[in-house]
């Protein structure tokens, strides 16, 4: 027998059983962020593999250990994106559409990391990427916060806490990244390999080890929250006095310090206790350093992104989506006349009426198994297209769903025949 192909690890189909909660899930997002404002953008999955690392930082996990980089045909080294922030931005530079102006953002696709798999971890995944672009906040930092604490609620999720941190400037960071390498580097027996590894690198990402040998050690490090800039502090301080005055309950996380280097000032997360390890729903923060670090003139921004599969799988678990539609009508077909003119009735009942949803019996079988078919396809009502019944220039309508009996309606008036045993049926 021929060797079946495998599926690439961390690579997942998404089946047509599961294929409701996405589109459910995109729907209420895509409407969510319309009213909000916000546009959809849509960015290549290929980009430079520099921009990449300018953007996410060479120290990072990403770009050191995880990306899918290649040389094409042409000797050019490109990466399918691990993330949607750099992409974006480069298409706002590309296109020459910064100069001053503000962008309200939003694009769905997949990313690519090469991590360990596991649940609710994967190597391709999905996710929403929102950005506002050109506002300093804290305004749009909190107006986003509500904005992603509005999409639990219209979805119906529940039990997802708010962490939120400040990051202060690049400045305040580097000074506050000096006094952690002092503070670990007294403790450098202690620190496990990976650790020792990120001292030299990006010592922040220390605090977010989840060790728990190193877990002492790390409370007792100093704390970003309080080698502040003053202004970082203000713009923090108002934004949660506005996540107070619009009652979005969240936890200051001192150790949230993120994965991507472009971050300063806020940083956020959405965490879920459902899913085990892999607890961070939704993520993001400002990056108001990005844009000139990439080439652009200087803009503020500030955004994140939510992992699709995550939420798909809390809103799966909370029974939150809606049952597949079934047909309006399902048609039946017998003979060979019937066979021939089936689809042109169809076909023209479909241009007539394009708000139903007409599924014709195709592939045979006899009476018994159409209407088997017919009854799990869970329509109300058949039609039946019989050589006998052409021969007299009608068709059958039988309701499905109650006990009724089968009676005709002329060909030229089927549409209208239609309506009214669908409205008979309480279905207009
Ligand atoms: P991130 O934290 O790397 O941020 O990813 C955002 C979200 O994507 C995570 O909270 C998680 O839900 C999901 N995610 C990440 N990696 C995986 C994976 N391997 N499998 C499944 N889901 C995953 C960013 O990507 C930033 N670009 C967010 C942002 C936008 N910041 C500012 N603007």
């Amino acid at each position: 027998m021929t060797q079946e192909i495998q599926p690439v690890r961390g690579m997942n189909d998404v089946l047509p059983a599961e294929i409701g909660a996405w589109q459910h899930l995109e729907a209420v997002t895509r409407a969510l962020l319309t009213a909000y404002g916000y546009e959809e953008i849509r960015v290549p999955l290929l980009e430079r593999t520099e921009l990449f690392r300018r953007a996410i930082g060479e120290h990072t996990d990403v770009v050191g250990k995880e990306m899918y980089t290649f040389t094409d045909r042409g000797g050019d080294s490109l990466t399918l994106r691990p993330e949607a922030t750099a992409g974006i931005v480069r298409a706002l530079i590309s296109n020459r559409l910064l100069r001053g102006q503000r962008h309200k953002l939003w694009c769905l696709g997949p990313m690519f990391r090469h991590e360990a798999p596991q649940a609710g971890r994967y190597r391709q995944f999905w996710q929403v990427d929102v950005e506002a672009v050109g506002c300093p906040g804290p305004d749009v930092d909190a107006e986003l916060i509500a904005l992603s604490a509005r999409l639990w609620q219209r979805l119906g999720l529940e039990g997802l806490t708010l962490e939120i941190n400040s990051l202060g400037t690049a400045e305040s960071r580097r000074a506050y990244r000096a006094r952690l390498v002092e503070y670990f580097e007294r403790h450098e027996s202690s620190l496990d390999a990976d650790s020792r590894r990120r001292l030299g690198g990006n010592p922040l990402r220390i605090l977010d080890s989840k060790n728990p040998e190193l877990q002492e050690l790390i409370a007792g490090a100093p704390l970003l929250t309080e080698h502040l800039d003053p202004e970082s502090a203000a713009h923090f301080e108002a934004l949660r006095r506005m996540l107070d005055s619009v009652g979005v309950a969240y936890t200051i996380n001192p150790r949230l310090v993120r994965g991507l280097d472009y971050y300063n000032r806020t940083v956020f997360e959405w965490i879920t206790t459902a899913s085990g390890a892999q607890n961070a729903v939704c993520s993001g923060g400002r990056y108001d350093g990005l844009i000139a670090q990439l080439g652009g003139e200087a803009t503020p921004a500030v955004g994140f992104a939510m992992g699709v599969e995550r939420l798909v799988a809390l809103l799966v678990a909370a029974g939150g989506v809606p049952a597949a539609v079934p047909p309006d009508v399902y048609v039946v077909v017998s003979g060979e006349r019937a066979t021939a003119a089936a689809l042109r009735i169809v076909e023209r009942l479909r241009a007539e009426r394009p708000h139903l949803r007409f599924e014709l019996n195709v592939g045979g079988g006899n009476f018994k198994a159409q209407f088997r078919r017919a009854d799990k396809s869970g329509a109300p009502l058949a039609l039946v297209i019989g050589d006998d019944e052409l021969a007299r220039g009608v068709l059958g309508v039988k309701p499905l769903r109650i006990e009724s009996g089968q009676s005709e309606c002329p060909i030229e008036a089927l549409a209208a025949g239609v309506d009214a045993a669908l409205a008979g049926l309480g279905r207009d």
